[in-house]
């Protein structure tokens, strides 16, 4: 895992470097190297390995990944949004910069990220559009901003359980099972196998959006580096609102054991992947 992030991290660093306007570049860097776990990006380069893809072909999509991410975080903690001061243990963006720079450097994050796919992949052409294919949908209406909308507009509404899961899956699932496909697309996965990483996603994603909902509850500044507890002050619809600690605990457990099997099934041995089912169990 160590190598992992080291390796990404340095070329998150070498793919985005400064240039003119500084602002946004400065900007972007600010919270893409800000540290974070790049639990997405070593899934996607996990996937292309355990598929019999080479590592290195996927590094550039890895990396667009996590560009993403950086942007559905930047853009999720923004006055309009979440509201939210400290990410990754640091001033969001928007108070560090400004809201306008913010809020680009966000939409920056993800063209720069598609850019990177097209131009830095030793890949095939069929092969990088299926990439940004994965990479659109996981970004877009379909996908994150789905989720995002829905969970803004549930704010202080009445819960309901269809819709938590409605949000849970978009926001969070949805960027999980694009990674993972990503990845396996790049190793020339077959149809199943393509399958198995969006079931993968779907569960393991769902899990660590529980795993998030229940740490808001119990977790500390000091762990997490974002403000805590504040879910319930803004009546968001989470798992824990909706059917508390407990249960959530328990959800959480069922879907990493699902989790586990859904690779146990395809053969898939993988220590990394086992370490992420792990260390989200462990966490709660
Ligand atoms: C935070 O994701 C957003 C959620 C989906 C809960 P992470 O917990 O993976 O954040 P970083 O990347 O480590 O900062
Ligand atoms: C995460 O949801 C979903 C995103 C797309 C960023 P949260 O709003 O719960 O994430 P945190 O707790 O701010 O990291
Ligand atoms: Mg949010
Ligand atoms: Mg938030
Ligand atoms: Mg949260």
């Amino acid at each position: 895992m160590k190598e992992l992030i080291d390796l990404v991290n340095k070329k998150l660093d070498e793919y985005l470097p400064v240039s003119y306007p500084e602002e946004i570049f400065e900007s972007m860097r600010y919270s893409l190297l800000a540290g974070g776990k790049r639990l997405r990006p070593i899934m996607c380069l996990e996937a292309c390995r355990v598929f019999g893809g080479e590592m290195e072909k996927a590094l550039p999509t890895a990396c667009a990944f996590e560009m993403l991410h950086t942007q559905s975080l930047i853009h999720d903690d923004l006055p309009c949004m979440d509201n939210d001061d400290y990410r990754r243990g640091k001033l969001t963006n928007h108070k560090k910069f400004s809201e306008s720079t913010a809020v680009l450097a966000g939409d920056a994050l993800i063209s720069y990220g598609t850019q990177l796919i097209i131009d830095k992949s030793d890949l095939p052409a069929e092969v990088i559009v299926k990439v940004l294919r994965e990479h659109a949908i996981a970004a877009g209406a379909y996908g994150i901003i789905a989720g995002q909308v829905v969970d803004i507009a549930m704010e202080g509404k009445p819960y309901d359980a269809k819709i938590l899961e409605y949000i849970h899956t978009h926001k969070t699932a949805d960027l999980f099972k694009g990674v993972l496909k990503a990845g396996a697309i790049i190793a020339g996965a077959n149809e199943e196998q393509l399958k198995a990483m969006d079931d993968f996603g779907q569960v393991l994603g769902f899990a660590f959006q529980i795993c998030d909902d229940i740490l808001d509850e119990t977790s500390t500044f000091e762990e997490m580096g974002k403000t805590m507890g504040k879910d319930k002050e803004e009546g968001k619809l989470t798992y824990t609102a909706l059917f508390g600690l407990e249960k959530a605990k328990c959800e959480l457990n069922c879907l990493l054991d699902k989790a586990y099997d859904i690779l146990k099934k395809q053969n898939i041995e993988s220590e990394i992947f086992n370490s992420i089912i792990n260390s989200i169990r462990e966490k709660v």
